[in-house]
């Protein structure tokens, strides 16, 4: 794992938000959310991309890992969270690390939203925090890439 850029990958229907469900999802419409990540990570240089179309996230994630360079990827894939195995199977073969991210809590949504096919293959899920799940999202990707300098930590003085 090398390079500072992070890949955002947005699947169907956060196009809308702003619009969509503001009560579930907030007001910020998906630039809005794209240009606080930027900001607040001024070193990583991020790739952000939305498809309403399941192939064209897959087609994403491998350009990415092809290209290199890539410390990992943000992942909110939508409603293909709780069933697109193609997409599982595409996190599964690429080597970077996924973070999955979603807006609302799915746990304390409907039934069908609870369970996701994707967790079981990403590094791990952050979920329910509005767009600072995003934030949330970089900062655990960049405490799983490695260092490239040592970090003394000094505890209690010592
Ligand atoms: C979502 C949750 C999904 O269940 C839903 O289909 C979405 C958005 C979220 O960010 O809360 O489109 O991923």
């Amino acid at each position: 794992m090398s390079g500072n850029s992070i890949l955002v990958l947005n699947g169907p229907n956060l196009s809308r938000l702003g619009k969509r469900e503001p009560e579930i999802y907030g007001h910020q419409t998906l630039d809005d959310i794209n240009r606080g990540v930027a900001e607040s990570f001024p070193d990583i240089r991020f790739v952000f991309f939305q498809s309403e179309e399941e192939g064209q996230l897959l087609e994403k994630l491998f350009e990415c890992e092809d290209r290199g360079g890539f410390i990992g990827v943000i992942l909110n894939a939508g409603a293909y969270t709780h069933y697109s195995i193609a997409l599982r199977d595409a996190i599964s073969a690429v080597g970077l690390p996924v973070v999955e991210v979603h807006l609302s809590n799915i746990f304390a949504r409907e039934e069908f939203r609870r369970s996701s096919v994707i967790s079981e293959v990403c590094m791990g899920v952050i979920s329910g925090f509005g767009a600072n799940s995003y934030h949330l999202g970089v900062r655990s990707l960049l405490g799983i890439a490695p260092r490239k300098k040592r970090i003394t930590v000094a505890v209690n003085g010592d």
